[in-house]
């Protein structure tokens, strides 16, 4: 292995034994250049990632085979690696490539943007990029949601979304609702509304909050009623590491209803569902219904940047940040409202509508559906479920002994818990490797594959995906289960 560069400074030796410098030369470590990262081959990515990003990560990598793939460049609906293989991408960056990548209009606006030298950091002065990136964001919102928030994740704008509505709520109405199998992030603060043990690890978190089922309408009513310290609710629209899960149409009307009467502050989570992923911008609108709060990431940076806001009603944000006083409590931080970001972020809202890129989610995504159902009507013994909204669409495969033949289930079935996962992640590793199209997997309910294509995507790109599918599953599970095991030789 060629990573153990640095000198040993913990050695006094080795320190005592150095060159001596003058106090004013910095010798330069030794650093990888642009161009040699760029150059550098699998087995060489594989050791820094070993030694410096995540080694027990590399341990799922290879079992997807994604450790042996180097990505050399990206274009709209593909990937294209070492090789030249070009690879369709439904997994879309967990939702954050609506634009598909490396769309010319965003590498076009930011090129000029550089050219121009324009001003990046918006600290000392206003920002002219950021307050037009707030008024587009304000357009777009329904109602009054008027007040933006930048930031550069989606945790941050989740952070920035539980403040604002716990300072407005007050602090006798401080606790917070959140749903079962939901993931708004992995920040300190965020982590106690996110229903992931795996992600809370033990540690410490606060304990304002009170957790219901998801679409539960009567379990809020009972929590809202049984508890008047109850003063903000926080869910996804749909939910995406729960496994593409939508509440019930009639559930949002009721929420709103049951939150405008007892005063409760809605947060519409829509990281992941929002930025035109559902066939409209916010998922929130399929249902004639406007939250108190919102927060989008992901697709707003345009595949290119990172970039996140906040929005809440005006009232809200007056409550509280409104005054000199309480104005810096949360106001951006160092990179909240970055130029280069925030003009990639109006660019990216432009192209959306400007190419129907919306509409189209609504109407190829429920050409995926059409088809995903065709398929599972073929296989109903391998896929149990097949559901999403435009273009955040689901794939629940059985558990893996209900796809085994029958003599072979009753001994399997014992592990059913333990082999959550195996046949999404066998399908998933052997889509890549026999027909080059990348999907994504869930977090909680692991016998989900999750797609998120790109909104750029065409009944085309649906139809690859859905023949390999088909092609894939008529080797039937036995022999499936025998070529993921070879490839795992190689
Ligand atoms: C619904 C939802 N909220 C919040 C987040 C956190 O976003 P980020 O990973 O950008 O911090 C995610 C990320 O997947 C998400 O899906």
């Amino acid at each position: 292995m060629t990573v153990m560069t640095k000198p040993n400074t913990n050695d006094a030796r080795a320190v005592l034994a150095a060159p001596s410098l003058s106090p004013v030369t910095i010798a330069k470590p030794d650093l990888i250049s642009v161009e040699q990262a760029k150059a550098m081959d699998v087995a060489r990515m594989t050791d820094l990632f070993k030694a410096h990003l995540n080694p027990g990560q590399l341990h799922f990598m290879k079992l997807l085979g994604f450790h042996k793939i180097k990505i050399e460049s990206a274009e709209g609906m593909y990937y294209v690696d070492q090789n030249g293989r070009r690879i369709l991408d439904f997994f879309g960056g967990f939702g954050s490539l609506a634009l598909g990548h490396n769309h010319p209009r965003i590498i076009e606006a930011r090129k000029k943007f550089q050219d121009e030298k324009r001003q990046e950091i918006a600290i000392a002065f206003m920002s002219q990029y950021a307050a037009a990136l707030a008024h587009n964001l304000a357009q777009i919102s329904p109602g009054d949601l008027d007040m933006v928030f930048l930031g550069s994740s989606g945790s941050e704008a989740m952070e920035a979304a539980i403040k604002i509505a716990e300072r407005a709520a007050g602090p006798k109405r401080s606790k917070v609702v959140y749903a079962e199998n939901s993931f708004h992030g992995k920040t300190k603060g965020v982590l106690a509304i996110t229903d992931g043990q795996l992600y809370r690890g033990e540690f410490k978190l606060v304990d304002n909050t009170v957790r219901v089922p998801f679409g539960d309408i009567d379990a809020i009513e009972r929590a809202f009623k049984s508890d008047p310290e109850i003063g903000v609710i926080i869910l996804e629209t749909i939910q995406g590491g729960g496994g593409i899960v939508q509440a019930p149409a009639e559930f949002w009307q009721k929420l709103r209803a049951l939150c405008d009467k007892h005063g409760v502050i809605w947060v519409a989570d829509e990281v992941q569902c929002g930025v035109g992923r559902s066939g409209r911008f916010y998922a929130f609108e399929h249902y004639g219904v406007v939250p108190d709060v919102t927060a989008v990431a992901k697709s707003l940076g345009g595949g290119k940047s990172a970039m996140a806001a906040m929005i809440a009603k005006r009232d809200i944000y007056m409550k509280a940040y409104g005054t000199p006083k309480t104005a810096m409590i949360h106001a951006a931080a160092t990179f909240g409202g970055i130029g280069e970001a925030s003009i990639t972020a109006i660019e990216t809202l432009n192209v959306l509508y400007d190419e129907g890129l919306i509409e189209n989610a609504a109407v190829t995504g429920d050409y995926l559906l059409e088809r995903l159902q065709a398929l599972q009507a073929k296989y109903p013994k391998i896929i149990k479920d097949v559901r999403g909204k435009g273009f955040m669409v689901g794939l629940e495969f059985h558990d893996f002994s209900q796809t085994l033949p029958m003599v072979l289930r009753p001994v399997v079935s014992v592990l059913d818990e333990k082999l959550k996962g195996s046949l999404s992640g066998f399908v998933g590793a052997l889509l890549l490797r026999d027909y080059d199209v990348l999907v994504a997997f869930t977090e909680y309910n692991r016998n989900v594959i999750r797609l998120l294509p790109p909104l750029i995507c065409q009944r085309e790109h649906v139809d690859k995906l859905v023949d390999s599918m088909d092609d894939l599953l008529s080797r039937g599970i036995v022999s499936i289960v025998k070529d993921f095991v070879k490839s795992q030789m190689k």
